[in-house]
């Protein structure tokens, strides 16, 4: 290849052939995606030997010079094809090896506390406190026959708030600091403040009779301190049937107080306001710390509030198509986390959280 005039159209396919073998055993021998880089400039970059090749054809008259051309290009096109097919098993091989070396092996971990010289305990995983909390209510509540349901966690203003008697810039919606979302039209997408709007939606899916609880996320645009958490869980409780009474409100918070508490447990009611009940109330407990006598969390009174309740408004009935004349229910709604900090005597619910193991291995 030192010669770059060719004496003839022979000795130039000759002298292409040696280049292209000479290229092929390059590309094999590239054992790297990074060495077959380098291999492909030396081998069709501008200073490769089909390159040099391409600047003796001046020599040849017209129709040679074409017939040559085509031979070298055709040559170097095979390179070209060998390059792509040999970067693609490099590229796979160094995945593969990359892959191989940044295995984690726990099987050592695993064998060790399974008996091994040094035999540590192996620290399991567990379901965080809230998420146990949740689960033993719905148990509670199939148990007193209610079905579980589940919606959205980013709402319509609809289900939120005007589905449950709360119109647009009705004052009943400042009882929710809202996170709205950036979707479609101004304040029209939200994150839920409650839980209350998958009531809506079971209403709207499914006629009375309904028996169901609606565990879910919840979120308020609050600054997290001991007792509040921008992010949250809460549990609606819904009952649609015929001649459904105040009574069965009553009862059934009793009945659901004393199955997750306890027999010492009892509840009562207290009157309140919720746009979407009527009449509405909150409900207390037994403080689960004192059992009734009084101290600091439940500020001497011996009862902790827990959540609100009441009887479903007809103006909700309206909005889901349900016939107030011939149905009447009641719901309630509370929260999982509160419940869980009132029942542990948890200082802070921010340790929820803080994923500290000190404090999650508790549970
Ligand atoms: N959704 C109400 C809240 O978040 C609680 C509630 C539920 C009140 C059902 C009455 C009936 O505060």
């Amino acid at each position: 290849m030192t010669d770059p005039k060719p004496q003839s159209p022979d000795h130039l396919a000759e002298q292409v052939a040696a280049a292209e073998a000479a290229a092929a055993d390059a590309v094999a021998g590239a054992s790297s995606p990074a060495e077959l880089g380098r291999v492909q400039a030396e081998t069709v970059g501008k200073r490769s030997a089909f390159a040099r090749l391409n600047t003796t054809l001046g020599s040849l008259d017209p129709d040679a010079r074409r017939t040559a051309g085509a031979v070298i290009n055709a040559a170097r096109a095979r390179v070209v094809e060998q390059i792509e097919a040999r970067r693609v098993v490099l590229a796979a091989a160094e995945r593969h090896a990359r892959i191989e070396a940044e295995r984690l092996d726990l099987t050592e971990a695993v064998a060790l506390a399974a008996g091994g010289e040094s035999s540590q305990p192996v620290l399991r995983g567990h379901l965080n406190l809230v998420t146990q909390t949740r689960d033993e209510l719905e148990d509670t509540f199939v148990a007193l026959g209610f079905a579980v349901a589940e919606g959205p966690e980013a709402e319509t203003d609809w289900y939120n708030f005007e589905a449950l008697n709360m119109p647009p810039a009705h004052p009943a919606r400042g009882m929710w600091d809202t996170l709205y979302l950036k979707l479609g039209a101004p304040e029209t997408v939200l994150l839920r403040t409650h839980t209350s709007p998958v009531q809506v939606r079971l209403m709207e899916r499914q006629r009375p009779p309904i028996y169901a609880v609606m565990p879910g996320r919840c979120y308020r645009r609050d600054t997290p301190d001991a007792r509040h958490l921008p992010v949250f869980h809460q549990i609606e409780g819904l009952v649609v049937d015929r001649g459904i009474t105040f009574a069965d409100l009553a009862g059934t918070i009793e009945a659901f107080t004393t199955s997750f508490f306890g027999p010492d447990i009892h509840s009562r009611l207290r009157p309140s306001y919720f746009p979407f009940t009527e009449p509405s109330g909150e409900f207390e407990v037994t403080c689960p710390i004192c059992g009734g006598d009084g101290c600091r969390t439940c500020s001497g009174s011996g009862w902790i509030e827990l959540g609100g309740c009441g009887m479903v408004d007809p103006n909700v009935f309206a909005a889901v198509g349900i016939d107030p004349d011939v149905y009447s229910g009641f719901a309630f709604g509370f929260g999982i986390d509160r419940l869980a900090q009132v029942r542990t005597g948890l200082a802070d619910m921010r340790a929820l959280l803080d994923n500290d193991i000190r404090f999650l291995t508790q549970f």
